[in-house]
C-alpha cells in the first residue's frame, strides 16, 4: 500500500457517536434460498478438462446479492462447493481462515500436513456424510480415491477476515506465495493466477435460484 503524510491524514476524522452509529449500521438481509438443481448444474462445467492450473482447485460459493462491501452467504461466513475428479490430487495451500467441509459424495483423504502428501499418519480419510476440518494456518490438500466424483460442502469465515483486512493466504504452498489478500495485491485466492487470468476463466458460472 502507497501513501505519504505529506497532505496531512484526511482520511482520518473525528465524528459524534450517532454519526458513527449510522455508518456502522448495514442493510438487513432477506431469508435466501439456493437451489441444489442450481449447485449441481454449477458442478458439471468442472471437468477433467477445465480445471485452474494443474493442480489447484475449483468451486462455486453461495453469493446473498443484500451483502454489502462484501461477499458470501452471510457477512462473516461462505459456503463453497468443490467437486473432486477421481484420481485428484489438488494442491496443497493454507490461509487463516478455518475451513469445515461436509463430504457430500465420494470417498477420499486430506493431507494436514506442512510435510507432504505420503506421510499417512496426518490423513484424514473421509466419506459421505463426514465431516472434516483444517483449522487456521493448517497446510492441506485433498485427494479422491473413490470411482465417482467427490463433492465437498466447505464453510468458511474467508468473508470476515477479508473484511477485517486480515486475510492471509499460501495459496499453493511455499513462502514465496504468503499474500496479504487486499485489492491491489492479489486478483484471487490463487497465488498463480494473473488478472488476464481470470477475465478468460472458463469456470465462470452464475445463476440465480428462480423458485
Ligand atoms: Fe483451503
Amino acid at each position: 500500500m502507497k501513501w505519504t503524510n505529506e497532505n496531512g491524514f484526511d482520511w482520518c476524522e473525528v465524528i459524534d457517536i450517532d454519526s458513527f452509529v449510522g455508518k456502522l449500521l448495514q442493510p438487513d438481509l432477506r431469508p435466501g434460498k439456493w437451489s441444489g438443481d442450481d449447485i449441481r448444474r454449477a458442478m458439471g462445467i468442472y471437468t477433467k478438462e477445465n480445471r485452474r492450473h494443474d493442480d489447484q482447485r475449483r468451486g462455486v460459493t453461495l453469493n446473498h446479492k443484500d451483502l454489502v462491501g462484501s461477499a458470501g452467504l452471510s457477512p462473516g461466513i461462505s459456503i463453497s462447493f468443490q467437486p473432486i475428479l477421481p484420481g485428484e490430487k489438488l494442491a496443497f495451500h493454507r490461509h487463516n481462515y478455518v475451513a469445515i467441509y461436509y463430504w457430500i459424495e465420494g470417498e477420499g483423504y486430506t493431507a494436514n500436513d506442512d510435510e507432504g502428501i505420503d506421510r499417512h499418519e496426518t490423513r484424514v480419510y473421509w466419506k459421505a456424510g463426514d465431516v472434516t476440518t483444517s483449522p487456521a494456518w493448517v497446510n492441506h490438500a485433498h485427494v479422491c480415491t473413490s470411482e465417482k466424483p467427490a463433492m465437498q460442502m466447505a464453510i468458511h469465515d474467508f468473508p470476515e477476515l477479508c473484511y477485517k483486512r486480515a486475510m492471509l493466504s499460501e495459496d499453493p504452498d511455499g513462502h514465496e506465495n504468503l499474500r496479504h489478500m487486499v485489492k491491489g495485491v492479489v486478483p484471487s485466492f490463487n497465488n498463480l493466477d494473473t488478472v488476464e487470468d481470470l477475465e478468460k476463466r472458463s469456470q465462470k458460472f452464475e445463476a440465480v435460484t428462480a423458485e
